[in-house]
Formats: structure tokens, sequence, C-alpha cells
């Protein structure tokens, strides 16, 4: 077991300090090396040694290079070191995060982690809070609370009678919710698309002023940090129109109420702490390692009822029941990572991870945008849009940045128009990789559009 472990952890980080030199992508000959991970199942024993080399040279030249500092796809976030060798130390713990019978350090670490979050991300300290695997489940989750919320107002127990004979609930969202809270609703049993839509502006934020007359059992659903430009549904005036009519109002936060922790950003989530759950992610701005979402509530009996198993779960002394706060029994102790990520940070190390980003997009904006190219969004935080021209030249520009492999990026298309998106996330991205990866687009982007 010693030698294994060490051999990996030598592996681990000779990888990560190669991730500076290397393409951002794979080679095609990495990729089609690939086929020597299948073939049949083995028929006899492994030395284990030879399956973590197997892994580490067939697998990880085939990896994207998501885990360092030029990678800008999607809003994927790097891993802090805290947080990845509390999860390297925590797989050798192989907790079972259910119960606080089953692993005491997963629960206590849970329980400081939930409190911190809530600090950093200025919410209720009073939220209960639920450690899942990203932020659809996050919204699942939080959205059962709301479920089972709104219902047992209008008299109606959801979680023993289901939905069949229900009193109806309205859900509201705007056109640009994320399709992962739709995929929520229709796992709840509400429908992906019988659900009221809201308009919105030009950055994607939901129009409070379009919303209907509010009555009878009601969740709205509303975003902070759209997935292209970064842009937050205006919480004060939503919260408040739902609070005169005792709608329940969920934020999909996955990674826009990370601006809470900069204070220099906080002003962009005003009025979200009004709401009534809240959905983020851990894995995207704060680089915990894959997977980690989470959930809030401000009440936190109605995040239990609707997750608790059955009153034999009752809390054993007293203590939080992480179990009965989620929809899995075992599960890992993801707590472990956020707690590390939190602890090593601290509150000016966290601020300045977000705000560093923030500040990285607008570099990024304004380098392609004084050399001609059109920025498509107000960059309010860490989402760059980019059109390089037409439909055609723009995918061409995208293509040849992913091939060029300093850096890499993802096309969108931002209200019918195509566009690359630049998504700047993780704490591993330096001053120089962003000049580097300018430098990139820019070579590329001309090379495309010259002629
Ligand atoms: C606003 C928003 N909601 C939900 C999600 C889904 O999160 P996950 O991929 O962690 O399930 C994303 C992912 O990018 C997102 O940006």
């Amino acid at each position: 077991m010693d030698r294994i472990l060490r051999d990996a952890a030598t592996r681990g980080a000779r990888y990560l300090e190669e991730l500076e030199t290397r393409s951002v992508v794979p080679s095609q000959e990495a990729l089609e090396r690939l086929s020597e991970l299948g073939g049949p199942m083995p028929g006899k024993p492994t030395d284990p040694a030879d399956v973590l080399a197997l892994l580490d040279e067939v697998g990880s030249p085939a990896t994207l290079a998501s885990a360092g500092g030029r990678f800008f796809g999607f809003v994927i976030g790097g891993s802090l070191p805290a947080a990845l060798a509390a999860n390297w130390l925590g797989s050798a713990w192989d907790q079972n995060a259910a119960l606080v019978a089953a692993s005491p350090v997963s629960a206590a670490l849970e329980e400081t982690a939930l409190r911190w979050l809530l600090d950093v991300l200025d919410l209720p300290s009073s939220c209960g809070g639920a450690f899942v695997t990203g932020g659809t489940m996050a919204n699942f989750t939080a959205l059962a609370a709301a479920r089972h919320a709104v219902l047992e107002q209008a008299g109606w127990d959801v979680e023993s009678d289901g939905l069949f004979g229900a009193p109806p609930v309205t859900v509201i969202l705007g056109e640009e919710a994320h399709p992962t809270l739709r995929k929520a609703l229709g796992m709840l049993g509400f429908g992906r698309t019988r659900v009221t839509v809201i308009p919105v502006d030009g950055q994607g934020r939901m129009r409070a002023d379009a919303l209907p007359t509010l009555s009878g059992p009601t969740i709205i659903c509303m975003q902070s940090g759209n997935i292209n430009t970064g842009a937050m549904d205006p919480a004060v005036e939503i919260c408040a129109a739902a609070r005169e009519a005792g709608a329940w109002v969920h934020v999909d936060g996955a990674f826009g109420m990370w601006a809470a922790a900069a204070p220099e950003r906080a002003h962009l989530v005003a009025g979200v702490a009004d709401a009534d759950s809240w959905a983020t992610d851990a894995h995207k701005w704060l680089n915990v390692p894959y997977d980690s979402g989470l959930a809030f509530v401000r009440d936190p009996e109605h995040l239990r009822g609707a997750m608790a198993l059955s009153a034999a779960y009752l809390p054993f002394g007293g203590q939080r029941e992480p179990s009965e706060y989620t929809p899995e029994l075992s599960r890992r102790a993801r707590g472990i990572e956020v707690w590390a990520a939190l602890r090593s940070l601290g509150r000016t190390g966290l601020a300045d991870l977000i705000e560093r980003t923030c500040r990285f997009a607008t570099r990024f904006a304004e380098g392609l945008g004084s050399a001609g190219y059109a920025v498509l969004n107000d960059v309010v935080l860490n989402q760059v849009l980019v059109s390089f021209g037409d439909e055609e030249t723009t995918d061409r520009v995208i293509a040849g940045v992913q091939m060029d492999g300093t850096c890499w990026c993802g096309g969108t298309t931002w209200q019918s128009q195509r566009a690359m998106r630049i998504s700047v996330s993780s704490w591993a991205t330096t001053d120089e990789d962003v000049e580097r990866s300018l430098d990139a687009m820019l070579r590329v982007a001309a090379a495309e559009t010259a002629g």
C-alpha cells in the first residue's frame, strides 16, 4: 500500500507540473492509445503497481488539461492544493458520509464548512445545507425542499402522497435558465416544459417587470450567474414580489453566487440572501476536485422534510445527521475538500480568487475588443463572449484555438449569435497564462479572419 500511494502521489505531482508545458488538448495519438485501457475483462489479477502505471502512461496524456491555468472552457475550476491533497487523504480514509455514526469526522467537517459557506456567501446563518455532486443535484435538492414547503402550505404531503391529485404548483423561470434547472424540475415531477417562462433582457437577466400576478403554490427559479454572460437576475425585485404573494424563491447560483465572497463584486448579488433556497457548485469557483455541489435552504426543516429517510433516522444525540439533508444515504465525504479549500484560502484568499479571475476576464475582453473583435456581453464577472465575425468564422477560430493547444475555450450561441466563451474560473491561472492565451487567440483569429 505504502509503495503504490507514494507512486500515485509522484505521478500526480508530475502530471500537474507537466501541464505548464504540454498542450491543453490531448494529441490524436494519446486518444488512439485509450484503446489500451479497454479489451476483455481480465481473467487474472494484475499487480496494482502495473494498473497505476498503465493508467498514468495511457490515461494522463489523454486528459484535457482542465486542472491547469489555461483552461477556459465551460465553467471548470482547478483544484486548490489544499483541496486536492485533502481529497487524497480523504480517499485514504474512505469514509461513508451518510451518518455521524459512520463518519464523525465527515459530519464535523460538513457542519463547519456549512457555517463558513453561509458566512462567505452572505446567507442566513440558520440555513440547512446539503453536500451533493454538483449544481444539477443542488438544484434538485433545493427544489425538492421548495416542493415540500409550498405543498405543505397548501395542506398536501408530497413525500407521502406524491404529485397525483396534488394542488398545482406554478413554477416560474427565466428564458435563460440553465438547462439543468429544467432537468431538475423534470426529475421532481414538475415537468421540464410545464413552466411559466419569463423573458430576459440583452444580458440574459429575467425581467422582473414581466412576472405574472402570483397566487397559489408558486416557486420562482432565479439565476445568479448566466452561463454565457455572468449576469444576475434582479433578486431585490423578484424577492419582493414573491414575499408579497407568499411564493418561494430559489436561486441557481452555480458559480455567480460566489460574487458575494469578493467585496468588489458583492453588489452584484444584492438581495440574493432574501431567497428561500440556493444551489451552487464548489467544483466550479471554489476550486475543489470533482464532484461537489451545495444546496442551502432557509428553513432546514423544509430540506429535512424532503430528504430525511424516516423517523427512524432522527438525530442521534442532537447532532446534524448529514443524510437527512441529501438525496443519498451512502456517499463520499465531500465536506472534506470544501472545508480544506475554505480553511486554506480564508476570507481574503477567497475574495482574491474571485476578484483575480474576474480581472482576468476583463483583460481578455479588453485585449480582444481592442483588436477589433466584438465582445458580446457586459463583462461583470468571469465570463466573456466574443464573436470573430459570422458564424463560420467564429467556429473556425474556436476550432483553431482548441487545436493550437495553448489554451481551451468552447463555443456557444448567445441570443442568435455564435460566440467563443471564455470562463476564467481557476486559482491556477496567472497573468502570464492570460497573456499567453490572449496572444494565441489573437494569432489564430488573425489567421482565420485574414483576407
Ligand atoms: C447556472 C448553472 N446552473 C447549473 C449548472 C450545472 O452544474 P453542474 O454541471 O455542476 O451539475 C451550471 C453549469 O455550468 C450552471 O452554470
